[in-house]
């Protein structure tokens, strides 16, 4: 059964998992605070924080719309698939938190790749809050259309279930406070 915030028993996960490398792994769509909540763990925790997103464009020289608009989302996708791979193999990437772009877990490869990383929090948040957020943005290559406010509703739409799947525990962020949220998993990290 789903792990929900709220009603998570430690012991209760999913498969009874050995989260061999312990990293606490934030997914979840684009706006959902996966960076800010990752960098407010990594102080709470003590532990280096890791953003998917960054190490890309470092590797890359360029920034992601740069990527997306000279190569393609499938390069991008190519380049989301060998970092995760990367981070298996080196030592550095144990107890981090590792903040994802919202599309790595649609890979089923990539989910399986994360199940080895660590434990996965799942940000869960509404279309209303991404627009909230995200209005006015640019540096989403995949927001960039005629009716960003419906491509974010259907985008979510049919990566939530995604989600959902690669998900040890959801944190349904509508209504709470991002202190909340990062007490949430620094409480749920402590006591495992
Ligand atoms: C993407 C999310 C972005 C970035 C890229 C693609 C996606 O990251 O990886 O623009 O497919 O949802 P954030 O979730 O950090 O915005």
């Amino acid at each position: 059964m789903k792990n929900f915030a709220g009603s998570w028993e430690p012991g209760n996960d999913r498969n009874n998992r050995d989260y061999k490398l312990k990293n606490v792994i934030l997914i979840g769509f684009m706006g959902s605070g996966k960076s800010s909540v990752g960098y407010r763990l990594s102080y709470a925790l003590k532990r280096s924080l890791c953003d998917t997103d960054s190490l890309i464009e470092r590797r890359e020289g360029r920034k992601i719309s740069r990527i997306f608009a000279e190569e393609g989302e499938q390069y991008f996708r190519d380049l989301e698939t060998s970092t995760l791979k990367r981070m298996l193999e080196k030592r550095e990437y144990r107890r981090c938190i590792l903040s994802l772009g919202g599309g790595t877990p649609l890979r089923e490869e990539n989910r399986k790749l994360l199940k080895q990383l660590g434990t996965v929090y799942y940000l869960r948040v509404t279309p209303e809050m991404v627009w909230e957020r995200l209005k006015g943005d640019t540096t989403r290559p995949l927001l960039q259309t005629e009716d960003p406010q419906r491509t974010i509703r259907e985008l979510l739409e049919k990566r939530d279930p995604i989600y959902m799947d690669a998900a040890d525990i959801v944190v349904e962020c509508s209504g709470k406070e991002q202190d909340e949220i990062v007490e949430f998993i620094r409480k749920k990290t402590v006591e495992k």
